[in-house]
């Protein structure tokens, strides 16, 4: 892992990833790409860990998205590279196997934007500015953008933002849907860490099976979704999880999840 461009923390099963170039705003070079890469494929088989998130160094930026510096050096085929490795890297959040959250600290334009739009919950800080600003620079959102921002925030409203390259304010990314909250930025971490702890409380398979039947099952019809539905809780039935919050529940205690 390169401590020099992402810092990992980890503490009572959260587990805080920071970008961390924070002298470019924390814009993705190829270097930080990898960096995260490496990193999720660790967390996706370490069971210590039950939930991830993700912000940005110093108290400006969250990510400003694509390194422009490193951009203007690239051949046309060496982009091609860095928006294939993106918009897997990104995907690959998406589809871990346990909640991701963005805490947007601060400027999320492009990537940044694109990074919170495939975490799983996005709180947002008051003085953030989110969007997606890509046609601005004669080309398009790469990392997901045209996909993912339509089905959070609906295509007419997607489109404007896109079209525009239009930047909002952490009001605004509440009142459409792209904000799960909003928070004083001293406020966010916490507020962040509060609702992984929350989330840390639930059963572990529990959690990975209903984050697959959300994300599978929204994007195919509702019988097949059902379909899913009714796979990811079968997942459940056997296991010792289930059977430790009935015990729980009748000793009137807390249950002890072990992810088994
Ligand atoms: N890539 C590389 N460097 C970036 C960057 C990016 N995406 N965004 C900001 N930086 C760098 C700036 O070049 C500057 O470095 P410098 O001092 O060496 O010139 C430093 O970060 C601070 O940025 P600056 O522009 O001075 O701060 P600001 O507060 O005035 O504006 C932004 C911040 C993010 C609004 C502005 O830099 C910006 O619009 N960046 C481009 C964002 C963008 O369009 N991203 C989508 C890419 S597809």
């Amino acid at each position: 892992m390169n401590d020099q461009v992402l810092l990992t923390e980890e503490q009572e099963g959260i587990s805080i990833l920071t970008l961390n170039r924070p002298e470019v705003m924390n814009a993705f070079n190829f270097e930080l790409l990898r960096a995260l890469k490496e990193e999720i494929n660790r967390l996706r088989f370490n069971t210590d860990i039950r939930v991830i998130i993700i912000t940005g160094a110093g108290e400006k930026a969250f990510s400003a998205g694509a390194d422009l510096k490193e951009r203007r050096t690239l051949s046309d085929i060496q982009v091609k590279e860095y928006i294939y490795t993106i918009r897997n890297l990104f995907t690959s959040i998406e589809q871990l196997n346990k909640p991701v959250i963005a805490a947007v600290n601060g400027i999320a334009l492009g990537g940044g934007t694109e990074l919170a739009l495939a975490c799983d919950i996005r709180i947002v800080s008051t003085d953030a500015t989110m969007g997606q600003t890509e046609t601005r620079l004669a080309i398009i959102p790469g990392a997901g953008g045209t996909q993912r921002l339509p089905r959070l925030v609906g295509k007419g409203k997607a489109k404007e933002l896109i079209f525009t390259g239009r930047r909002i304010g952490a009001e605004e990314a509440l009142n459409i849907g792209l904000a799960n909250k909003i928070c004083e930025p001293d406020q966010l971490l916490a507020e962040c860490r509060q609702m992984a702890a929350m989330i840390c409380e639930a059963g572990p398979i529990a959690v990975e099976q209903a984050k697959y039947a959300i994300n599978y099952g929204l994007e195919t019809d509702l019988h097949t979704g059902l379909a899913i539905e009714s796979n990811a809780y079968w997942v459940t039935i056997p296991t010792e999880d289930r059977l430790e919050a009935l015990a729980a529940f009748r000793e009137k205690r807390k249950p002890v999840f072990k992810g088994k």
